[in-house]
C-alpha cells in the first residue's frame, strides 16, 4: 500500500521525534536538542541525539539517522508501512483510503497482464499452428526439444500486420491496452497502430512471480535486428527483471550454482542442460538493480559471458559495475568460454560436461581484475610500472566497502610486488633484502611484501595525492596528537579510515607505528616519538589545514567525555562523506556516458544525500555551541 506524502507529513508534523524515541529511550534536554543512550550500541557516553525542529535522530555509535518512520522500522524491525500504521495511531490518525486514481492503475495493471498471457498464447499456437512450419523447423534446427519449447512457453509471430491486433480484439481487448502492453506500435504519425513482433520466434519474459511481462522476438534468418524486445511498459522494466529469474530463484533455493549468460538462447540451453539456475539480462548490460537482484539468490554468482571480444567487453563491464558494490562475501566470479562460442553453442557442440569444464575454471573477480589490468601491460620502466600502480590504485578507490577494500589493497599489493621483483635488478634486490636472508635470487612473496611495503604505501595504490589537506582529516590527527589516550579504543578505527591526503596518511602510519610497541598515553611521549620519527613536519602541515579554524576538541584541554562523544561524529561523518563523495563521481560518470533519465535521477539523489550530510554536519557544529564551548566551523 502507498501512502500520499501529504499523509506522511502530517504525521510528521503531530508527532515530535523526541515523542516517538522517547518510548525507546530516555532522553535528556541538550539546548535544542535531546540527547541518550544508542538504541543501537551499548555505549556509556549518549551519543544518540534528537532535534525535533529538524524533525530527525542522529546516532553518532552506529552513523544511522532519519525520520519517526526510519526510527520504528530499525528499532523494531517493521517494514515501512507497517511504521506508518503504528505511527497514524499514536498521532490519532486514520489511515487513508486507497485514492481511485491508485485503484484504476492496479486495475490496469492486471488487464494488462491478461494481454500478455493472451498474446504468449496467441504465439504458442501459431508455432503449432501450419504458419509456424518454418519457425518450428528452426528450432529443430537449433537443437530445441518440444519439452524445452513449451516450458519455455516459446512461440511464433506471423508475418502479417494485425495477426495479434485482430486476435486481441476478438478477446474484447481494448486498443489502447494492446498499445499499453507494448505489443503494438503506435505514435501520432501512424494511422493505424500495428503489430509489433512479425514473423519471430517469440520468447516470453516472465517476472519472479512467474507471469508474463514483456517478450523477445528472434528473427528467424539474417534479419536486423536480430532480437527485438518489448518497450518498457508498466509491467516491463528491462533493468529489473532478469529472463528464467523465476526457475534460476527456486534452483538456487535447492543449493544450485547461480550462473549469469548474456542470451535467451543461452539460459535455455543452459536450463535444458541442467544448470536451472541460469538468468540472463534482457538484451541490455547488465545494471546495478539485476547485480542486486542476483546478489539476492547468491553471494558469488558466475558470470559466463561469450568468448568473443562483445562477450569480454560485457564482463568487464560487469566487473567495473560490481566494484563499488561489493561487500564483504559479495562478490562475482567468471567463467571463461572458449574463443568464439557462447553457453548454447558450447552445450551444442560440446555437451554439458564442457559446459562443467569451463564452470570449474571458474575465476575469482580479483583475479579478473588483475589479470585484465596487466595482461597488455609492458613493465620494462620505472614509468610503465608506477602507471599500472597508480591505476590499480584507481581501481581500489572505487570499492566502497572498507573491509573489502582492505582486502583487495592487500591482494594486489602482494601481486604487484610479486611481478616487480622480479624485475628489480640484482644490486637493488640484495639490498632490499640485507638481513633477511636474501641471498635467493627472487625473495618470496611474503618476504617480499614485507621488505616493499612501506614504499608501496606511501604510493598512489593506497591514496591520492590532493595539495590541500582535508580539514577533517586533519583535525582528526590533530585530537589523537593531543589527546592519545584515544588511541586506546580507537586505534583500529583510525587504522581503517580512509584518508584523501597522502601527508594525512603517512601522520596516520607514524601515529599508529609510535604507539604499536608500548602505548604513549601522555602527549608529551607521542610528541618525543613522532619527532624521533621525523614527521614532525607532518604535523606542523596538519595545524596549517586548520590554523584559522579554531577547533575546541583538539585542544589538549578539552574534557575526555567531550571528546570521545566528538570523536565518534567525526568518524562517522567521515566515513559517509567519503563513501558519498565517491558515489557522486559514480553517479557523474555514469550520466556522462549514458545520459538517461535513471542516470540523472541517481545523480540528483547522491546529491540529495550530500546536501543532508552537510545540515548533519552543521548540527554537529551545534554541539559544540550548545554546552558553552566555542562554535567550531569546519
Ligand atoms: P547475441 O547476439 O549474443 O545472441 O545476443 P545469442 O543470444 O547468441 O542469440 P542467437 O544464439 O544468435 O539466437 C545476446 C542477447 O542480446 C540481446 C538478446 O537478449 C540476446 O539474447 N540482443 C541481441 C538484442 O536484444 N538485440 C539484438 O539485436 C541482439
Ligand atoms: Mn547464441
Amino acid at each position: 500500500m502507498r501512502f500520499p506524502p501529504s499523509f506522511i507529513d502530517e504525521i510528521k508534523n503531530r508527532l515530535p521525534v523526541s515523542e516517538v524515541v522517547r518510548r525507546r529511550v530516555q532522553l535528556k534536554k541538550a539546548g535544542r536538542e535531546w540527547k541518550g543512550l544508542s538504541p543501537f550500541n551499548p555505549e556509556k557516553t549518549p551519543s544518540f541525539f534528537v532535534n525535533d525542529q529538524k524533525q530527525a535522530w542522529f546516532d553518532f555509535s552506529s552513523g544511522k539517522n532519519g525520520s519517526i518512520f526510519d526510527f520504528v522500522m530499525l528499532t523494531e524491525g517493521v517494514s515501512f508501512p507497517e511504521a506508518v500504521e503504528r505511527l497514524a495511531q499514536m498521532a490519532g490518525l486514520p489511515l487513508p483510503k486507497v485514492s481511485a486514481e491508485d485503484e484504476r492503475r492496479e486495475a490496469r495493471r492486471k488487464t494488462l497482464y491478461e494481454v500478455m498471457e493472451l498474446a504468449a498464447k496467441f504465439y504458442e499456437e501459431n508455432l503449432q499452428a501450419r504458419t509456424g512450419a518454418k519457425a518450428r523447423g528452426y528450432l529443430a534446427d537449433r537443437g530445441l526439444a518440444l519439452a524445452t519449447i513449451a516450458r519455455f512457453r516459446l512461440g511464433y509471430a506471423p508475418a502479417e500486420r494485425f495477426a495479434l491486433k485482430e486476435y486481441l480484439g476478438a478477446q474484447k481487448i481494448p486498443v489502447e491496452d494492446m498499445i499499453e502492453s507494448g505489443m503494438l506500435i503506435a505514435g501520432d504519425d501512424i494511422p493505424v497502430p500495428y503489430d509489433r513482433f512479425r514473423d519471430r520466434v517469440m520468447f516470453p519474459i516472465h517476472d519472479f512471480k512467474g507471469r508474463i511481462v514483456g517478450f523477445g522476438g528472434r528473427a528467424l534468418g539474417d534479419v536486423e535486428p536480430k532480437y527485438l524486445n518489448s518497450p518498457e511498459t508498466p509491467l516491463f522494466h528491462k533493468g529489473w527483471l532478469l529472463y528464467n529469474g523465476q526457475n534460476a530463484r527456486a534452483a538456487t533455493q535447492k543449493g544450485a550454482q547461480l550462473v549469469v549468460v548474456e542470451g535467451y538462447m543461452d539460459a535455455i540451453a543452459m536450463a535444458a542442460a541442467g544448470f536451472e539456475a541460469t538468468v540472463a539480462p534482457l538484451g541490455t548490460a547488465l545494471t546495478e538493480d539485476q547485480l542486486n537482484l542476483i546478489w539476492r539468490m547468491n553471494d558469488e554468482p558466475v558470470l559466463c559471458f561469450d568468448g568473443d571480444k562483445a562477450g569480454q567487453r560485457a564482463a568487464n563491464r560487469a566487473l567495473d559495475l560490481a566494484m563499488p558494490l561489493l561487500a564483504p562475501g559479495k562478490s562475482l566470479r567468471f567463467a571463461i568460454l572458449p574463443e568464439g562460442q557462447d553457453p548454447d553453442d558450447l552445450i551444442r557442440s560440446s555437451g554439458a560436461a564442457a559446459i562443467k569444464e569451463v564452470l570449474d575454471g571458474v575465476r575469482p573477480l580479483a583475479e579478473m581484475l588483475w589479470l585484465r589490468e596487466t595482461a597488455d601491460a609492458r613493465l620494462d620502466t620505472p614509468e610503465r610500472r608506477a602507471a599500472l600502480e597508480a591505476r590499480i590504485g584507481e581501481i581500489l578507490r572505487v570499492i566502497q566497502d572498507e573491509t573489502v577494500r582492505r582486502h583487495y589493497r592487500d591482494d594486489l599489493r602482494e601481486r604487484l610486488s610479486r611481478l616487480f621483483a622480479p624485475s628489480m635488478p640484482a644490486s637493488v634486490r640484495s639490498f632490499e633484502n640485507r638481513g633477511r636472508g636474501g641471498g635467493r635470487p627472487f625473495p618470496a612473496p611474503r618476504e617480499n611484501l614485507a621488505t616493499r611495503s612501506s614504499g608501496l604505501a606511501s604510493s598512489p595504490l593506497v591514496r591520492g595525492n590532493l595539495s590541500a589537506i582535508p580539514t577533517r582529516e586533519a583535525l582528526i590527527l590533530l585530537a589523537v596528537c593531543n589527546h592519545p589516550w584515544l588511541l586506546k579504543d580507537y586505534a583500529e578505527e583510525l587504522a581503517d579510515l580512509e584518508f584523501a591526503h597522502r601527508d594525512a596518511d603517512s601522520l596516520r602510519r607514524a601515529i599508529l607505528d609510535a604507539v604499536s610497541d608500548e602505548a604513549a598515553d601522555d602527549r608529551e611521549t607521542l610528541a618525543e616519538r613522532l619527532s624521533a620519527a621525523g614527521t614532525e613536519e607532518l604535523k606542523t602541515r596538519m595545524d596549517r589545514a586548520i590554523s584559522h579554524k579554531g577547533d575546541w576538541a583538539v585542544r589538549p584541554e578539552a574534557a575526555r567525555e567531550d571528546v570521545i562523544a566528538w570523536w565518534h561524529q567525526i568518524v562517522s561523518l567521515h566515513r559517509r562523506k567519503r563513501t558519498l563523495s565517491r558515489e557522486l563521481k559514480e553517479a557523474e560518470r555514469a550520466l556522462g556516458a549514458e545520459p538517461t533519465e535513471a542516470n540523472f535521477a541517481k545523480l540528483k539523489d547522491v546529491q540529495e544525500r550530500l546536501a543532508v550530510l552537510d545540515g548533519t554536519e552543521a548540527l554537529i557544529d551545534g554541539f559544540g555551541a550548545l554546552s558553552g564551548r566555542p562554535v567550531r566551523t569546519m
